[in-house]
């Protein structure tokens, strides 16, 4: 069982004190049918609701992309936070006293160590803002105007200074921070000889990074020599708190509009200076990965808060690339991209700088749709006027719009393409299907493949479910189904425990006690789709007697191979033997139920 260091009494009590209807309904509307509650699932975009909340089992599941889980679950993934803090936002939501750690001296520290990080962290970033208001400032104020930032937003981005290498060290030791807390929190480096520590970002302006609830989770800090031996942004090492790959920059604003139901389509920009420099502009939106290219991670937090979004990145080639790889993760994650590419200027930040405000934001009204993008943009890359280069920019083009999930997108996008390479649509309609086809057929052999041996699982499934719901009463009448090595035998020993204990299951229970993942053996028995009533009691027996019978066929099967090896004669009719027997077995099953 994995309760994370609580217990389960604890988490049964934060379960039930939040029901899963009225939780989930604070994030999004819901419908009851029957005696269900249906949504649109938040964690992928979708117009018609497939994720399926249970108010008596209190657990959810998404039909659509497989997410499920119990209230716990449900938090963790929709605030974006660990298991611990979506108890602990629960517990408060409950009014429930948080636990403390006697019992768990491992989560204690976990614990105790991620609050000194996340203390160093701000104490950090309050002497940084603090050193802005001292003379030996001048250059970062200086730099700070140079870039033309203004107080609101120093103060919003919680700006500050590094201004030299001991400082920092000693305020935070004067606070009672360790040096070990420093190094671990990434504020501090260890010198050379591994004596001292100093500022790890000395002398740099500061750009504190905050994670989705607003907590400082690490620093990104710019050079001000403008000197090639040092790196323009020196960010944080990856520490217990700040993952890179993880963290998107603006995310907590975002947040803040979301909530105040302001938000309306999200800004992709490139570097945190291009971020702040669109807020300046009342582009609130805006955001950015931090230096790191866009991960799905990525895109399913930003999708869930948003499904518009508008990708304006450097206006150079590796700003391209990084459009083009942008639109694929995004447009996976069920979003709708549109893109401005910047030609009079390298960024956002430059170009608001150059031509103001409203050159920017008409920019922002004017980004064309992703794929148009694509198709025009492949098109810059031949001489289309020649018609061998015609050919292959429209073969380039139809293969890309194969991969397009829908038929109406894809008609979309041909009478786009028609526009620019002239040739009648239904030419381009029907080059486009015959290369779709093709595809589909390579791929049919492997899905039949995977139905021959699909019997088992789903047979075994059944039952278990069956026995879960307490659509079938006794589970020890199935013990001779799951051998000991069986992956689905854990299931089938929690539901016989709590059969013999006389123990009802609660199904958000189960969350608690097992890590289960979607289209893992628990997430598939738990939302087991049931065959009609008036089918179930046959279907169910008929899985019962396939599986006995499969199992028996498969020991005949050993013993033949071990009688094809052995040579000592009273052995090997001892095994014949035993394969009578089964045979027996094997047929008086197939007699007695059909
Ligand atoms: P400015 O020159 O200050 O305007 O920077 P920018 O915001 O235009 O950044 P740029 O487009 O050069 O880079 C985009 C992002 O990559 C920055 O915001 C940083 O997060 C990251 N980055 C840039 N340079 C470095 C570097 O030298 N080291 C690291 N670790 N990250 C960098
Ligand atoms: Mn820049």
């Amino acid at each position: 069982m994995i309760n994370r260091g609580f217990s389960q009494a604890f988490l049964d009590e934060v379960i039930s004190k939040n029901d899963i209807v009225s939780v989930i309904s604070k994030y999004v509307t819901l419908n009851k049918r029957g005696n269900n509650y249906w949504a649109c699932c938040p964690f992928h975009m979708e117009k018609t609701p497939s994720m399926s909340i249970k108010e008596d089992g209190q657990f959810f599941k998404c039909f659509g992309c497989g997410e499920g889980g119990n209230v716990i679950s449900f938090v963790k993934k929709i605030e974006n936070v660990d298991f611990y803090k979506a108890v602990e936002i629960l517990a408060n939501n409950a009014g429930i006293q948080m636990p403390s750690y006697e019992q768990d001296e491992e989560m204690r520290k976990k614990k105790h160590l991620k609050d000194r990080i996340l203390s160093v962290l701000k104490a950090t970033s309050e002497f940084y803002i603090n050193n802005l208001t001292k003379t030996e400032a001048n250059k970062h104020i200086d730099y700070i105007r140079e870039r033309g930032l203004n107080k609101e937003m120093v103060e919003k981005f919680k700006i500050g200074a590094s201004l030299d290498y001991y400082g920092l060290i000693n305020h935070l030791r004067s606070l009672g921070f360790s040096d070990k807390e420093m190094l671990d929190a990434g504020v501090a480096g260890k010198s050379e000889n591994g004596k001292g520590l100093y500022d790890f970002y000395a002398t740099r302006l500061m750009f504190p990074i905050m994670n989705g609830l607003g907590e400082i989770v690490g620093f990104s800090g710019r050079d001000l020599t403008n000197s090639p031996q040092h790196a323009k942004y020196k960010n944080t090492p990856q520490t217990l708190v700040f993952n890179k790959s993880q963290l998107i920059y603006g995310y907590n604003f975002l947040r803040d509009l979301k909530r105040n139901k302001m938000l309306d389509s999200i800004v992709l920009v490139e570097g945190q200076m291009d971020v702040i420099a669109c807020h300046q502009v009342g582009v609130n939106s805006a955001i950015g990965v931090m230096g790191t290219a866009l991960t799905a991670n990525h895109a399913r937090d930003l999708a869930y808060l948003c499904k518009n979004i508008i990708l304006c990145l450097d206006g150079d080639g590796a700003g391209e690339n990084a459009t083009y790889k942008a639109i694929n993760i995004l447009k996976d994650a069920n979003m709708n991209v549109t893109v401005v590419r910047l030609t009079k200027a390298k960024d956002p930040d430059e170009y608001i700088k150059k031509f103001g405000k409203e050159a920017f934001l008409n920019e922002l009204y004017n980004a064309i749709d992703c794929v148009e993008f694509i198709l025009i943009d492949l098109a810059t890359k031949y001489d289309l006027t020649k018609n061998s280069d015609k050919n292959k920019y429209i073969n380039e083009a139809l293969d890309y719009l194969s991969k397009l999930s829908t038929k109406t997108e894809q008609e979309i996008y041909l009478s786009a393409l028609k526009e620019i390479v002239k040739v009648p649509i239904d030419v381009l309609r029907n080059s486009l299907h015959g290369a779709k086809e093709e595809i589909k057929r390579k791929e049919e052999p492997e899905e039949i493949e995977l139905k021959a041996n699909a019997f088992e699982p789903i047979a075994k499934r059944c039952i278990l479910s069956s026995l879960l719901y307490k659509k079938v009463a006794d589970p020890q009448l199935y013990n001779d189904i799951f051998d000991k090595q069986d992956e689905f035998r854990v299931i089938y020993d929690y539901i016989l425990d709590k059969y013999n204990k006389k123990e009802d299951i609660n199904i958000s229970t189960i969350y608690s006690c097992f890590d289960i993942e979607k289209d893992s053996e628990w997430d598939n028995v738990i939302n087991y789709i049931f065959p009609s009533d008036e089918v179930f009691n046959d279907y169910f027996a008929d899985a019962v007697l396939r599986l006995r019978i499969d199992k028996l066929k498969k020991q005949k099967q050993e013993l033949k191979n071990k009688i094809a090896q052995v040579k000592d004669i009273d052995e090997k009719y001892s095994y014949l033997t035993q394969m009578q027997e089964l045979d027996n077995k094997i047929i008086k099953l197939e007699k007695g139920e059909k």
